[in-house]
C-alpha cells in the first residue's frame, strides 16, 4: 500500500525581531501580561518580504535538503490566509520562482490547521498514485493584518513559513488523521473582510473595521481546548496506540495556556509537547511546521518515531495527524 512520508523539513522567518516591550512601546500592554497570559516574548516581523519570498525560501531549502530537482516536482500546496495576491495563489509563485515546471500548485485556507489540511491534500494526491511526491508549505506574514492599535490581538502573532517535502512510500509516514471544521463558529475569528464594490455603487469602498483580525479570544481558547484534545484522543484511539508511545506532540503554537489545558485534559506530560511560541508567536499555518523543522534541525527525530501534529484555528477548523519519523 502506498503512504506519504515526510522526507525533509524546512522554515524560513523573516530576520527583524519585535519583544514585548517593543509592543509596550506602541500599545497599553506589558511583557508581564503577554508572557503569563500566552507564552509568548517576542516573534518576527517581516520588514518588506512579503509571504512569496517566505515561502519559495522554504521552498528552495527544502528541495536541496531532500536533493531533488525543481523539474521532479508533482505538487505543490500552501496554506496561508496572508497571500500576497488573491490570485495568484502562492503555490503557483513558488512554481515559478524554482521552476517546478510540472507541478500542480495550488492554495489552501484553513488558517491555523491549514498546514494540517494541505498535508492531509498532498497525502490523498499521493495515495491516488498519480503523484510520487510533493512540497507542502505553512506561511504567514500575519503583521500586514493585524491592527497594531489593538493590544487585545496585535501581541499575539508572527510571520514565518515552514514545510515538508513528502514522497510516495511503501513504509507507513503518514498512518492516521482527523480533520474537521465547524463553520457554524466562523464568526469568532474572522480576517480579510471586504465590502462589495462596483462601479454601479455608490457605497465608499475603503478598508472595514473587520478587514483586520477580529476575535473572541475566549471563545477561540474555548474550542481550542476541546476540539484539539478530542481529535488527538480520536487519533490515538482509533490507532489504538496510547500516549506513551508518541515521543512527541507538535502543537499549533497560539497561547502555552491552550496545551496545558490540552496536556491536562489527556494526562499526556507537559514535557511532550513541542512549544516555540515564546520566540516565534503565533504564526498560523506556519507554526506545525516550523516547529517540527525546528526539532528536526535540532536531531530530536529518529528514524521510527511516532509524532502527533494537532492545530486548529479560524473557520473554525481542527486537524491531528499521527506520523511516523
Ligand atoms: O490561532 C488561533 C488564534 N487565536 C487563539 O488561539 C486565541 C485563543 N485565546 C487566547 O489565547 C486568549 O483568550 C487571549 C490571550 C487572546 C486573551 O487572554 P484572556 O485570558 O482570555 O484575556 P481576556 O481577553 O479575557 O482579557 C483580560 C483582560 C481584559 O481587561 P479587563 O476587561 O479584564 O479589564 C483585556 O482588556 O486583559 C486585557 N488585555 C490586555 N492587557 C494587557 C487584553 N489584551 C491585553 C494586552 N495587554 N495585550
Amino acid at each position: 500500500m502506498i503512504s506519504t512520508r515526510v522526507v525533509a523539513t524546512a522554515g524560513y522567518v523573516p530576520e527583524q525581531i519585535i519583544s514585548n516591550d517593543d509592543l509596550s512601546k506602541i500599545v497599553d500592554t506589558t511583557d508581564e501580561w503577554i508572557t503569563q497570559r500566552t507564552g509568548i516574548k517576542e516573534r518576527h516581523i517581516s520588514a518588506g518580504e512579503n509571504t512569496s519570498v517566505l515561502v519559495t525560501n522554504v521552498a528552495k531549502k527544502l528541495l536541496e535538503r531532500a536533493s531533488v530537482s525543481a523539474e521532479e516536482i508533482d505538487l505543490i500546496i500552501v496554506a496561508s490566509v496572508t497571500q500576497d495576491y488573491g490570485t495568484p495563489s502562492l503555490a503557483c509563485m513558488i512554481q515559478k520562482e524554482i521552476g517546478a515546471v510540472h507541478a500542480v500548485a495550488f492554495d489552501v485556507i484553513a488558517a491555523c490547521s491549514g498546514f494540517m489540511f494541505a498535508l492531509s491534500t498532498a497525502d490523498k494526491y499521493i495515495k491516488s498514485g498519480g503523484y510520487k511526491n510533493a512540497i507542502v508549505i505553512g506561511g504567514e506574514t500575519l503583521s500586514k493584518i493585524v491592527d497594531w492599535t489593538d493590544r487585545a490581538t496585535c501581541v499575539l502573532f508572527g510571520d514565518g513559513a515552514g514545510g515538508a517535502y513528502v514522497e510516495a512510500s511503501g513504509e507507513a509516514g503518514i498512518i492516521r488523521e482527523d480533520i474537521g471544521s465547524a463553520g457554524d463558529q466562523y464568526e469568532i475569528l474572522t480576517e480579510g473582510y471586504t465590502e462589495c464594490a462596483n462601479a454601479f455603487n455608490d457605497k465608499e469602498s475603503s478598508i472595514h473595521p473587520k478587514w483586520y483580525v477580529n476575535m473572541n479570544g475566549r471563545e477561540v481558547f474555548k474550542f481550542a481546548t476541546k476540539n484539539v484534545a478530542k481529535s488527538i484522543k480520536k487519533v490515538l484511539e482509533e490507532e489504538q496506540i496510547t500516549q506513551d508511545q508518541i515521543k512527541y506532540f507538535v502543537p499549533h503554537q497560539a497561547n502555552v495556556r491552550i496545551v496545558e489545558v490540552v496536556s491536562k485534559k489527556l494526562g499526556i506530560p507537559f514535557e511532550k509537547f513541542y512549544i516555540n511560541m515564546d520566540r516565534f508567536g503565533n504564526t498560523s499555518s506556519a507554526s506545525i511546521p516550523m516547529a517540527l523543522n525546528e526539532m528536526n534541525e535540532k536531531g530530536m527525530l529518529e528514524a521510527g518515531d511516532l509524532v502527533v501534529l494537532s492545530g486548529f484555528g479560524g473557520g473554525m477548523t481542527w486537524g491531528t495527524m499521527l506520523i511516523r519519523w
